[in-house]
């Protein structure tokens, strides 16, 4: 029996086959490559030094979604593959409702065909939407300001409402904080196309000099230097998570959604200073008027995780930044 993981080549799917394959778990993975590239495939295994099935499948594609299922005795999904860039949703909402709901349809369609009715879904904390107070818990209202955030809401709405339907299905909403920071060996990191929308991967190509400053949106916020706190967490801290999530939800049915945070937040001036420090130079920046959609503050209440899975974050601010610069000095051009 094995675990599927949608989105395997991605950022914290890759990271996330990489902590499965360390507990011992078989896996299979299904990617498009549509923002991913298979060197992450052989990177994962040379980490691991264990080798699993990969599929280049697209969700959209039914077929192929039925073969991955055919093919292997798949006891539950994890599932990451979907289209994430907020700016890009608000451009080409269609696409981004399409692909992410029409993909998780027809990923739930081949399981409940085959009997597996377990799966963990890649959320966001971007379901706290713009006026909870901090620190986020997961029974507060949820919404969404731009399309990216209604498809993580939607799908959260669709895999509980599949739970009501049928009670046999055991359901995981991890709502990710911000995650950042790359794999100790140097191997394994975020590899954006294009210029980055988030903030760790453009320091990180201003401190290669790929990008000549970075903007830093808005120093009028109320936070302690003006700038936007946010809630960052070690990309292979929230892979572990991953693991608890799965190993919990095993002989269990029901939907649960837990936060995936530290629980501490740190500005946008806090995270440049830890990479100047990580980095030993310093980080180019100018105050730029503040983004639409953002919010002052961004942390989680990460107390669900530490009762249900025994999960906590044990990276520091400072071991992101550094696993950061070392996969980019390591590799300049990316993956
Ligand atoms: C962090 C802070 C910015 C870039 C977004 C999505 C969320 C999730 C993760 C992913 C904010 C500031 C950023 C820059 C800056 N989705 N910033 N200059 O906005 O918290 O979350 O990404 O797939 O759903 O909304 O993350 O990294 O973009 O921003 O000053 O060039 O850095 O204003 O305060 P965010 P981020």
């Amino acid at each position: 029996m094995a675990i599927l993981v949608t989105g395997g080549a991605g950022y914290i799917g890759s990271h996330t086959c990489v902590e499965l394959l360390n507990a011992g778990k078989e896996i299979v993975v299904l990617d498009n490559f549509s923002n991913s590239k298979p060197e992450a495939l052989r990177r994962i295994e040379k980490i691991t030094g264990k080798t699993f099935p990969f599929y280049q499948v697209d969700l959209l594609d039914q077929e192929g979604v039925e073969r991955v299922f055919s093919e292997n005795q798949i006891e539950a999904v994890i599932h990451f593959a979907g289209l994430k860039a907020v700016g890009e949703s608000c451009q080409i909402p269609l696409k981004y409702y399409h692909n992410n709901l029409t993909g998780t349809f027809y990923l739930c369609e081949a399981m409940a065909k085959h009997g597996c009715k377990r799966i963990v879904f890649s959320s966001s904390a971007t379901v706290y939407g713009m006026h909870n107070p901090v620190p986020f818990k997961e029974d507060m209202p949820l919404s969404a300001t731009n399309p990216y955030g209604y498809t993580k809401l939607f799908i959260e709405q669709i895999l509980t409402d599949l739970h009501t339907a049928d009670p046999d299905w055991s359901v995981c909403l991890l709502r990710y904080f911000n995650p950042i920071g790359a794999h100790k060996s140097g191997l394994l990191g975020e590899d954006p196309n294009g210029i980055p929308n988030n903030l760790l991967p453009y320091i990180a190509q201003v401190a290669t000099g790929r990008l000549p400053m970075l903007s830093v949106y808005g120093n009028d916020y109320d936070t302690p230097d003006g700038t936007g706190v946010r809630d960052y967490i070690h990309v292979v801290d929230l892979a572990i998570g991953h693991v608890k999530a799965l190993d919990y939800m095993m002989d269990k049915t029901g939907v649960e959604a837990i936060n995936l945070g530290t629980g501490h937040g740190y500005s946008v001036l806090d995270v440049v200073h830890a990479f100047e420090k990580a980095c030993g130079k310093p980080i180019p920046y100018k105050i730029a008027p503040r983004r639409a959609g953002d919010i002052a503050t961004s942390y989680a209440d990460s107390s669900k995780a530490k009762e249900l899975l025994g999960w906590t974050a044990t990276q520091t601010i400072d071991d992101m930044c550094e696993d950061s610069w070392r996969f980019c000095s390591q590799n300049p051009n990316g993956l």
